[in-house]
């Protein structure tokens, strides 16, 4: 079951989470280094367990070796609209502790830092869509990653406004935020234990409609 997000958002949440989505066209506007420094600062401060900070971050600016480089570690799909955005990043995570062992917080780790870098970025009016879509193993080799370092995403940087008719014609209907889906929290959130079936474990009438 879906709801589509703003119009049947239930309860108050900061506009940063509620306004932010992530487009596949960006504006002509270009992405400075101090941007991204400042987008980086937001992600330095994030938790992490035991304050690892098990996170690694390449980044480059349209038109420098290093954009074209994390461009074609991209899946084809990725590359046919990521070359819209004035910065790319590549993401990457330390997946062992100090002492060798493995560390199986690491990958949540990097998604904090990405939930921090993604409020700053929204902050700043600066959109971003992250990639799974990414070739981690020639990225790895590509950027010489040590070996207890996993490349785990790509990321589309640039402000919002961009022209929804530079994309192929399938993808321009995910452009509008406002088809945007969501489960209901009753799909994902447990008063008890584990429940796979949806509604199921809604306790009252009130939390029927969560
Ligand atoms: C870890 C991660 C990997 C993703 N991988 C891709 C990808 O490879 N290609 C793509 O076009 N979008 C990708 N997305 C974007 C999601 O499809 C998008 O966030 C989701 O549909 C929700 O839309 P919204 O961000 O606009 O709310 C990815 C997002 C995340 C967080």
């Amino acid at each position: 079951m879906k709801e589509t997000i703003q119009k049947d958002t239930k309860f108050d949440i900061l506009p940063i989470l509620s306004e932010r989505y992530s487009p596949r066209v960006f504006s002509e506007l270009p992405i400075s280094e101090t941007e991204l420094r400042s987008l980086f600062e937001a992600g330095r401060w994030a938790p992490s367990s035991y304050n690892r900070q098990p996170w690694r971050v390449i980044w480059g600016i349209r038109g420098s070796k290093t954009y074209q480089r994390i461009l074609n570690c991209l899946s084809e799909f990725n590359r046919s609209w990521a070359s819209n955005a004035p910065a790319l990043l590549l993401n990457a995570y330390k997946t062992t502790t100090e002492d060798g062992k493995e560390n199986f917080h690491a990958l949540h780790d990097l998604g904090l830092f990405m939930g921090n870098v993604s409020a700053q970025a929204q902050h700043l009016g600066i959109a971003l869509h992250q990639m799974a879509g990414v070739d981690h193993e020639s990225a790895k080799k590509e950027f010489q990653f040590p070996e207890e370092y996993h490349v785990a995403t790509a990321v589309a940087v640039g402000y919002y406004g961009g022209n929804v008719n530079d994309l192929p014609e399938d993808l321009r209907e995910e452009e509008n935020p406002e088809t945007r889906t969501r489960m209901l929290q009753r799909e994902f959130t447990f008063n008890g234990n584990f429940q796979n079936e949806p509604g199921l474990n809604s306790s009252n009438q009130e939390s029927i409609t969560t």
